[in-house]
């Protein structure tokens, strides 16, 4: 039997990558506010979305989930909440195409704020001060006054991601979302892009299927479908007192769950699993992620899933694998076999960017699209070979025009890098880069229906 859990039995518990508040009355305050705040999404929410991943999980659709790696209060602008939306509507209607099933779309937005760092201190020089640690707990200037964790940025964080989902809803049901004009977006990018060839065929068919609908009398005007979509929010659940406040008992199922995102997943750096992290969301009801890296091994994962899904229940976790594109097949493989072997329900999502983080020359930290692609490629070899479903991708990006990752068909070098270099935490794709590889991995989904589907004929014909 496992321990009573409540939404503060993490406190107990160990834990990493904790702030160090100089004011706890303060802090307790914040919390007391945030507590009595309303909910920013709601638990139907949160299980609509499960049951779209337990479809996932079993085989039926793919999961693409993106966005900044850490949002912050200074990007806080309409624009951008719009270009992303923009990117992530076009890469999912390419990935709809391709993979003939229905694209699940989580954004790492509206509340990802909170970041944990491999050193809880920064060197410049001589001056050796606290780490960043995201704009939800301290400033990036390097200051010692930035660096002081602040409990009030935690209210503004809470009113930023009320603001930005507000938006989002606004864009997925107000007609933003319209699968014609997202094409039209689409072939735009198409005709501009150096690789566009490559992306043309794929383009090209999607315009004779809506043209086809057209005929039909299947328009974005008469069909809510075409007009409307459904999008979730997700963050890394990383500073537990605010998780905790906004943690509530949901009246129609008589659980727990989280609401300050739909999805929450666990970090690679806190999923000990003895420690706060597991503990906090071993209660909740919510849709989980669990990064996976290098360190976790088979045995591992498994008293993971134990303690995070005792139930098995499909669409509560996806695993978010992030091994680096060196690594993934020496690492993947044996995961994938013992989660099969005791017949878990995951769904195997692919975040190709933190294995990938490089140091270029100039000094900035970078991530070669070279390698992005190969990591995604790996992942789709591996559960090709293993005969399971490659679920989804995890990626940080933006749908801003920036300088960040390089490589791609612009061919951003390292010197590029100090263009538009905006990031606060890691390098994220630029729009660009980020509808290639959306048209990359449509031709992987291509092949995988077509092998299920010549599957299908043989065994129907035998
Ligand atoms: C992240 O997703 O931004 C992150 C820090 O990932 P990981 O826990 O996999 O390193
Ligand atoms: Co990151």
């Amino acid at each position: 039997m496992a321990a009573p859990w409540s939404p503060k039995s993490w406190r107990s518990k160990p834990i990493l990558q904790v702030p160090d508040y100089p004011d706890q009355e303060v802090l307790k305050d914040v919390e007391r506010q945030l507590a009595s705040y309303p909910p920013l999404v709601f638990a139907g929410e949160a299980r609509d979305l499960k049951a779209q991943l337990a479809k996932v999980a079993n085989g039926e659709g793919f999961l693409l989930q993106g966005g900044d790696c850490a949002e912050s209060f200074a990007e806080h602008h309409g624009d951008n909440i719009r270009d992303f939306f923009r990117v992530f509507l076009q890469m999912a209607a390419v990935l709809t195409f391709a993979g003939g099933s229905p694209v699940t779309k989580i954004g790492r937005i509206a509340g990802q704020f909170a970041k944990p760092r491999s050193s809880p201190t920064e060197k410049k020089g001589d001056e050796e001060l606290p780490s960043y640690r995201g704009d939800i707990i301290n400033g990036t200037e390097f200051t010692p006054e930035a660096r002081i964790p602040d409990p009030n940025r935690q209210l503004h964080a809470y009113r930023q991601s009320a603001a930005t989902l507000n938006l989002i809803r606004a864009f997925a049901t107000g007609g933003y979302a319209d699968l014609d004009r997202v094409h039209q977006w689409t072939l735009g990018f198409v005709k501009d892009s150096p690789q566009g060839h490559d992306y043309q065929q794929i383009a090209d068919r999607i315009s004779e299927a809506l043209a086809f609908m057209r005929a039909c009398g299947v328009t974005p005007a008469n069909t809510p479908q075409l007009r409307a979509t459904d999008f979730h929010t997700s963050h890394e659940a990383l500073l537990l007192g605010y998780e905790e406040s906004l943690t509530r008992l949901d009246s129609t199922s008589g659980d727990h769950y989280a609401t300050s995102g739909h999805m929450i997943w666990i970090g690679d750096r806190t999923r000990q699993p003895d420690h706060a992290h597991v503990e906090y969301a071993r209660g909740i009801k919510n849709p989980l992620g669990l990064k996976c890296g290098p360190s976790l091994e088979p045995d591992g994962l498994l008293s993971l899933l134990d303690a995070l899904n005792p139930d098995n229940e499909a669409g509560r976790m996806t695993l978010i694998c992030r091994f680096g594109a060196d690594k993934v097949g020496a690492h993947l493989p044996k995961l994938v076999k013992a989660v099969e072997r005791e017949g878990r329900k995951v769904v195997w999502s692919c975040d190709p960017m933190h294995g990938n983080t490089i140091s270029a020359a100039t000094g900035y930290k970078t991530r070669p699209f070279d390698r992005i692609l190969r990591e995604v490629e790996a992942f789709f070899d591996v559960h090709r070979a293993e005969g399971t479903h490659a679920g989804g991708i995890h990626i940080e990006m933006t749908g801003q025009n920036v300088t960040e990752c390089t490589g791609g068909a612009t061919a951003i070098s390292e010197t590029d890098l100090s263009d538009r270099y905006h990031t606060h935490c890691d390098p994220r794709l630029n729009a660009d880069q980020s509808l290639e590889l959306a048209f990359l991995v449509a031709q992987h989904l291509r092949q995988e229906r077509d092998a299920s589907q010549s599957g299908t004929a043989v065994r129907a014909a035998s």
